[in-house]
């Protein structure tokens, strides 16, 4: 699995919206979570942290701290920070 691309910050901050993809880091990984937008439970909050780090947003909504959530962020992984 260590075979996945290395992204800089910059590549991650350029996916920010719909049109653009929707990219965020979790604990040094990247995802790109533009499928999963329509099916948030939260809505359109997801979109606060387009193109930016999830933690800030996962330490105010701690709904995020299960299992269950990690599950679904693990499908969405296309390389590392
Ligand atoms: C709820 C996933 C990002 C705000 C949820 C739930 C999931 C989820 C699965 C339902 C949890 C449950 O009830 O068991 C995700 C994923 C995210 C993400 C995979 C990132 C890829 C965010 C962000 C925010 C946010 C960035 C806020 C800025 C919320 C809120 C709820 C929620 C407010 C509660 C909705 C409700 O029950 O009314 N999220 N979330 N989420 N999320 Fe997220």
């Amino acid at each position: 699995t260590s075979a996945l691309p290395v992204y800089t910050l910059e590549d991650v901050t350029k996916h920010c919206s719909l049109d653009s993809g929707v990219w965020v880091t979790y604990k040094g990984e990247v995802y790109d979570i533009t499928e999963f937008v329509a099916m948030h439970p939260g809505g359109d909050k997801i979109l606060l942290a387009a193109g930016g780090a999830l933690e800030p947003y996962w330490a105010l909504y701690a709904v995020h701290e299960q299992d269950h959530v990690l599950e679904i962020l693990s499908e969405y992984k296309i390389g590392v920070l």
